[in-house]
């Protein structure tokens, strides 16, 4: 069980500890555990001059599952496009041919108060969205600036799927549905965009595979809004990678706690790319202030999907579920009357829990 690791940038080395801390528990009882690290996104680009260097790609490659920090940070705003801490990511994205991203939002009962919407609207949500993740406008070719005939510049790119991959996201989506609530709401912009009708086609030609599946099609423009206004409808999502990249948040923050939702990024042979669903938080990155309980529920969705340890991933979950009980709160779902705790000792916590 090669695992890569890579810490990354902002909070990303402080929730990775936490992470690993929680994996250390299950080697040590003889889990045959191997840790690889490589940097990723600015700190590669500070050691290598590229946000996915030759020497991360060889690691990741030859490891089974791959387990990340974030990346990003003010310092390479202002870098050339292709070598910010973002592209690194693309990069591996599409190096590993993790075409198939899971990202559930989960409300825990605890916190059901950090939501924005009122409790009944989101009491019990459980949601997860899949998103396509090496297709789309983030990767159609042609793509760029450019001065067009009238003298004037532009910006373009390209919104392109192809037939096989479609189909292959759409029986992920549809397998999924099968160990859940078998609904599935495929969101497309159908009346408008001929690649999202196609889209919308070839998933209507997979349903024929899954007869149990409750299947139906929203437009993106609605399901952005029928999140808001009923969530709790929604079993599975399948969606592009742009649409699903904009429904991820508006659906995490759902639960009011995006430092809580993990997020899985496939290939076909089951490798996966594991990462909290947030960002690198710059602002508090090396204050010990992180929640690092995405991360951690990160490597229970590595064990669950890569490595088929069904065991170990709720063992992990109800870990953190045990925590969140006790009343053990980091300062981004701190409120009054529980106990404010710091990244690390929210891992003390886990461990002990475990
Ligand atoms: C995400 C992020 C990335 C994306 C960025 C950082 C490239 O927003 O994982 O959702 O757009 O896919
Ligand atoms: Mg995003």
């Amino acid at each position: 069980m090669k695992i890569a690791v890579l810490a990354g940038d902002g909070i990303g080395p402080e929730i990775i500890a936490q992470a690993l801390r929680v994996l250390e528990v299950l080697k040590t009882e003889g889990m045959p555990l191997e840790f690889v690290h490589a940097p990723l996104g600015g700190q590669a680009y500070d050691q290598y001059g590229h946000p996915y260097p030759e020497f991360t790609q060889k690691i990741c490659r030859d490891a089974d599952a791959v387990l990340l920090g974030a990346v990003g940070g003010p310092q390479y705003d202002n870098l050339d496009r292709p070598l910010r801490p973002e592209r690194g990511l693309l990069a591996i994205r599409k190096d590993l041919g993790l075409f198939a991203n899971l990202r559930p939002a989960v409300l825990y009962p605890e916190l059901a108060n950090a939501s924005t919407l009122k409790p009944e609207v989101v009491s019990g949500l459980d949601i997860m969205i899949v998103r396509e993740l090496t297709g789309d406008v983030y990767f159609g070719q042609p793509r760029g600036m450019r001065t067009n005939e009238n003298g004037e510049r532009e910006g373009f790119n390209t919104m392109v799927y192809a037939e096989s991959e479609v189909r292959r996201i759409a029986h992920v989506a549809f397998d999924i549905a099968m160990k859940r609530g078998k609904k599935l709401c495929s969101v497309d912009k159908a009346n408008v965009l001929e690649t999202t009708e196609f889209w919308k086609e070839i998933v209507i030609d997979v349903a024929k595979e899954y007869p149990e599946v409750e299947l139906s099609h929203m437009y993106v423009d609605n399901a952005a809004m029928q999140l808001i206004r009923n969530p709790k409808q929604f079993d599975v999502m399948v969606t592009g990678n742009i649409f699903g990249d904009i429904l991820s948040d508006e659906a995490s923050m759902l639960t009011g706690s995006i430092g809580m939702l993990a997020s899985a990024s496939l290939n076909e042979t089951k490798k996966g790319l594991y990462e909290p669903s947030h960002g690198s938080a710059p602002d508090i990155a090396g204050k010990n202030l992180a929640n690092p309980i995405a991360t951690v529920l990160s490597t229970a969705m590595m064990l669950r999907y890569t490595f088929d340890n069904e065991v170990a991933a709720a063992r992990i979950e109800n870990a953190v579920k045990k925590v969140l009980a006790a009343g053990c709160r980091t300062g981004d779902i701190f409120e009054a009357g529980t106990k404010k705790v710091s990244c690390s000792e929210m891992g003390d916590q886990i461990v002990a829990a475990m």
